[in-house]
């Protein structure tokens, strides 16, 4: 697949299939975030992979106890207070319960840490794509990484003591890839100045 029609294609995936995800392309996912440009070269970057289907469950669990215990303020974020909707609900998942939940983090006051995060996140996106495989960025950790629980458990998975969760990526078969093209008239905004 060329460069441009896989920057095209690439949609979210938000259902993933039973199917088992190759350790070649797990890894070949993860090499694409590895080698992200970063500000400076900072290269401050932290992966941490998991594949271990009860800590996703334990996660989501977590995740869904916390957002319930929430309430939904005038002007909050639409998606956080979906989030918190949703979980008082019950039977939330945040994660879509995916193969592969790759949760990027960064150094706490590092003035790049969400640019490097997005390019990182980005090329893994892309590289799933060729790969024929879906993905999503997940924001829900981020939005909790202050969270005393969720925090805690973030840690007991490798988050450092300086380090804060910028985003995090759901890998695997989709099932059913979805890959209509983006259409142009929808991108963001631009404006020539000739
Ligand atoms: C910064 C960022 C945060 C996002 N957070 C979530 C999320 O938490 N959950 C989710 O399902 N999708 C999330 N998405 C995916 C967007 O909803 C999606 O990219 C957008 O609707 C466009 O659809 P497409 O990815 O299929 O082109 C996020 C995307 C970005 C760039």
């Amino acid at each position: 697949m060329d460069t441009f029609t896989c920057i095209q294609t690439r949609r979210s995936t938000r259902a993933f299939a039973e199917k088992a995800l190759e350790p070649e392309k797990l890894a070949a996912v993860i090499e694409a975030g590895r080698l992200a440009p970063s500000g400076g070269n900072s290269r401050s970057l932290h992966l941490i992979v998991v594949t271990n289907r009860e800590v996703l469950r334990r996660l989501a669990d977590v995740a869904r106890e916390e957002f319930a215990a929430m309430e939904v303020r005038e002007g909050m974020y639409r998606s956080i207070a979906n989030s918190i909707a949703a979980s008082k609900r019950g039977n939330y998942v945040f994660h879509y319960d995916p193969p592969a939940f790759i949760v990027v983090a960064n150094k706490k006051g590092y003035p790049n840490a969400m640019a490097d995060s997005a390019c990182a996140l980005e090329n893994m996106m892309l590289a799933a794509n060729a790969l024929d495989l879906g993905s999503c960025w997940i924001n829900q950790l981020h939005w909790l990484d202050e969270n005393p629980r969720v925090n805690a458990y973030l840690r007991e998975l490798g988050l450092k003591e300086d380090e804060t969760v910028c985003g995090a990526l759901s890998l695997g078969y989709a099932e059913s890839l979805n890959r209509t093209p983006r259409q142009s008239e929808t991108g963001n905004a631009v404006t020539y100045v000739r």
